[in-house]
């Protein structure tokens, strides 16, 4: 569900490191006169979370059950690479850090990477609660999925091995750091709705808890010294391919084809989330903390998605009459089949994923986070509009 490694060498990235940084800045800007370009003040990304920004960490951990086929065409065809990324090409986080003039953030797990440009401990399947917590109500997390606490202690065992082994060193390392905390939730969220069957009552109990989770990633970065974060909300389910397959028959859609009901169980997500957030910057008057609306931001891509990409660049924008459907599926009303994902034997890729907002159904398409990163860092989508401004202003 959010990396100049060795796996990230593959002709696509090439692409992107053959256009001179400015003239990228430009296009990611859709400017046209050039800017006296500000040196970034962000050196490094550290990142925690899933699917949604995992640029490489299942891949090396052995991907099973839903993500078995990342490490394989068509995962990473895009980038004429597979790379562990669950999309045909970049993540929000990839766009994120080109956008601070970094190279692509490594994966933890990737040993031989460098990691001068920060750490990407998210991993692909990762829940905010710990499995144990899961299974005493009888949701099952697969066995690969590294939870937040997992991943914050490969985080501090990151720290000790390699940037800042003397804690007062690490906390002037980690001041000019951009945390990005999430998005992580939704697959606990999935698992209880896609494999457990749970009523959005039932899953409701768990928010709090989930909130609690990322906010104590939060406070332990910032007890180590880090001053800037972003902390993104849940994606609007209610669009995905994935509950809409499952749940379509129940009729409960709007005026876009997505379900009501779980798209009110996401926003219920991302209010907790925010109010959380506030709370946060009280307690942290010296820390910036940034929300990511990806919620806001997807919906904004919907509803301008045959518009979109001609402001930035010269492809025609997204299908409009294959908007809630998978790029890459089995078939069906929305390309989507729990029983047999992309990659699987059967399956087959779109003719054009950079016209299409959902990839497999469950992740959505280059083009698509790259309209996101674009809305997030420019048109608002990540509050407060000053400190956005302020971080991405090189
Ligand atoms: C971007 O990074 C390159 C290489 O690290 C550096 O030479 C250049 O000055 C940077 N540009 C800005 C605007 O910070
Ligand atoms: C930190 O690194 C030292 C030396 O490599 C090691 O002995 C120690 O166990 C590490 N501590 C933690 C908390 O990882
Ligand atoms: C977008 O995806 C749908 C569903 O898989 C497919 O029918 C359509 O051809 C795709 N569009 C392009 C331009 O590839």
């Amino acid at each position: 569900m959010a990396t100049a490694s060795a796996a990230c060498h593959g002709g696509g990235i090439v692409y992107y490191k053959v256009l001179p940084m400015s003239m990228f800045l430009l296009l990611l800007r859709g400017l046209v006169q050039p800017v006296a370009a500000a040196a970034c003040s962000v050196d490094a990304i550290y990142s925690f979370g899933d699917s949604i920004a995992d640029t490489g960490n299942l891949l090396r951990e052995g991907p099973v059950g839903f993500f078995a086929s990342i490490g394989s065409y068509p995962y990473g065809q895009t980038l004429r690479k597979p790379t562990g990324r669950c999309s045909d090409g970049l993540l929000i986080i990839d766009y994120f850090a080109m956008a601070l003039n970094l190279s692509l953030v490594s994966p933890y797990l990737d040993k031989g990477a460098d990691f001068a440009s920060g750490a990407n401990f998210a991993v692909a399947g990762a829940t905010a609660l710990d499995r144990a917590v899961l299974l005493q109500s009888g949701i099952m997390a697969p066995p690969a999925s590294v939870p937040l606490s997992s991943q914050l202690d490969w985080f501090k065992a990151h720290l000790n091995a390699t940037a800042c082994p003397s804690l007062q060193d690490c906390a002037k390392k980690l001041a000019g750091a951009l945390f990005l905390v999430g998005e992580i939730g939704g697959n606990d969220y999935n698992y209880g709705f896609l494999q457990g069957f749970r009523s959005i009552e039932a899953m409701k109990a768990y928010v709090p808890q989930v909130i609690n989770a990322i906010m104590d990633v939060a406070k332990e970065v910032i007890e180590l010294g880090a001053t800037q974060i972003v902390i993104p909300g849940n994606f609007p389910i209610g669009c995905s391919p994935s509950y809409l397959s499952l749940f379509a028959a129940s009729g409960d859609l709007d005026d876009r084809g997505c379900l009501r009901s779980y798209n009110a169980f996401a926003q219920h997500h991302n209010e907790q989330l925010q109010a959380a957030i506030d709370g946060l910057r009280k307690a942290n008057t010296d820390v910036t903390v940034v929300y990511a609306d990806y919620y806001g931001a997807f919906m904004h891509l919907l509803d301008h998605a045959s518009l979109l990409e001609l402001k930035h660049s010269l492809v025609p924008g997204f299908e409009q009459g294959a908007l809630l459907q998978a790029c890459c599926g089995a078939g069906g009303a929305y390309n989507f089949n729990m029983n047999s994902m992309c990659g699987a034997p059967g399956t087959t890729t779109c003719a054009d994923p950079a016209r299409n907002v959902s990839w497999d159904g469950i992740h959505l398409t280059q083009q698509a986070y790259r309209a996101i990163a674009l809305s997030l860092l420019m048109e608002g989508f990540a509050q407060p509009d000053d400190a956005v401004q302020e971080i991405w202003s090189c």
